[in-house]
């Protein structure tokens, strides 16, 4: 059985979540609701226990709540967490990241999908800090709703009203069964980050990959229905929802983990694996003395061993940070490497930890430049093209 954890904020809309509840446990989803301070204004805790059929949650204090089942545990059980109605103040505080009730702490803390029913006044919902807001929270992979048009409780008129329970049970659906998505039952590999290759025990070499890329296209494809493999190098990124990462340091051991993780219908490889390891020390190189002699050992080219190898995924794609002579690199890449695709960009500027790309797609088929995106929007467009391909190429 699914499992929904609701959060129910303050607002006048807050009495759809009643609905809300009984609609999901027709739909055989079990149900576990949250309310906040606001939220408790309109509706109370033993409405929504009677609905769920659950106990309800109120504040993050209730040690006898915290004895039974921690604010971690209850952020993590659920398959899906639920904000409706989501307040312009709750939006607000969940895109920056605060966490002072027990709401916006189980948001803090959740590793689920989070969708979010926003419902509040017109104004409220044009103002240029909830547009930021919004804007933020959608970029960091929450789902949201959009509130639906028409008279408001206060008497104006526009959007802003919460969307019909009917409307809200549909998208939950949804967002619990992914694999209605256009890449549903793919396995994907996909590799990201940098490897840090020691010299030492307390030191390595490494590069300035941050991983964003790499783990928004994991992110993007397991949003598409795919069971992703993301076998990550040494970052501090958020897992995104439905990806299974491992973690790895070395472009040996991702070498390792990437075989184990075959057979898969595609590899994206977007990792910046090091190119050359050194003979590591057993103990820490002391100064003073000759300087160290670091005998540097080339790595195995990953993204070349799965292209050429026996257990090759039907697509295979390959990633290019150059600095100048982008395409040119990119297509004699492409060749050596065996890829189907090169996404080629230049990281000439801040590309590498920055939020923006601008990329070219390198095939067979020619070269298709895309214009300056947000890596989350290059995922997007990746992903829906890796999708297009995989179809095409068996039904
Ligand atoms: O040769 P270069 O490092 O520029 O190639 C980049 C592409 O090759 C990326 O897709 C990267 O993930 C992959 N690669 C790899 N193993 C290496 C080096 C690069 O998979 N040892």
């Amino acid at each position: 059985m699914k499992k929904v954890l609701l959060i129910v904020g303050g607002g006048i809309a807050a009495y759809k979540a009643c609905e809300l509840i009984r609609l999901m446990r027709k739909a055989g989803i079990a149900v576990r609701c949250v309310l906040t301070e606001g939220g408790a204004q309109f509706v109370t805790p033993m409405t929504l226990a009677a609905l769920s059929e659950a106990p309800v949650h109120t504040s993050l204090w209730d040690l006898k709540d915290e004895a039974e089942m921690g604010h971690i545990q209850l952020s993590r059980e659920a398959d899906l967490v639920v904000v409706a109605p989501a307040t312009a103040d709750l939006l607000a505080r969940m895109a920056a990241g605060i966490a002072d009730d027990l709401a916006t702490t189980l948001l803090l803390a959740t590793d689920k999908p989070v969708l979010a029913a926003p419902a509040m006044n017109v104004r409220m919902w044009e103002h240029a800090a909830t547009r930021r807001n919004v804007a933020q929270l959608t970029a960091d992979g929450v789902t949201i709703l959009p509130p639906d048009e028409g008279p408001m409780a206060c008497g104006e008129y526009g959007p802003g009203r919460l969307p019909e329970p009917e409307a809200i049970l549909a998208a939950i659906q949804s967002a619990l069964s992914p694999q209605r998505g256009t890449l549903a039952g793919r396995h994907i590999l996909v590799t990201a980050g940098p490897t840090h290759e020691p010299i030492d025990p307390v030191r390595f070499l490494g590069n300035r990959s941050s991983g964003k890329q790499g783990f928004a296209i994991a992110g993007a494809l397991a949003a598409l229905g795919a069971r992703v493999t993301l076998v990550a190098g040494p970052v501090t990124l958020p897992t995104p929802p439905g990806v299974t990462r491992i973690d790895v340091e070395t472009a040996l051991a991702m070498a390792d983990a990437v075989q184990a993780a075959l057979p898969a219908d595609a590899a994206i490889m977007v990792a910046a694996v090091a190119d050359w390891r050194v003979g590591a020390a057993a103990h820490k190189i002391k100064k003073g003395g000759a300087l160290p002699d670091l005998k540097l050992v080339e790595n195995p080219d990953i993204l070349a061993t799965v292209a050429k190898g026996p257990a090759r995924p039907r697509l295979v794609v390959g990633f290019a940070a150059e600095t100048d002579q982008v395409i040119a690199h990119a297509e004699a890449k492409l060749a050596r490497k065996g890829a189907d695709w090169i996404v080629a960009n230049d990281v000439s500027g801040a590309v590498m930890g920055g939020d923006d790309n601008s990329v070219h797609i390198v095939s067979a088929a020619g070269v298709d430049s895309w214009p300056a995106l947000t890596k989350a929007e290059v995922a997007r467009r990746l992903a829906d093209r890796i999708a297009t391909t995989l179809n095409e190429s068996r039904p």
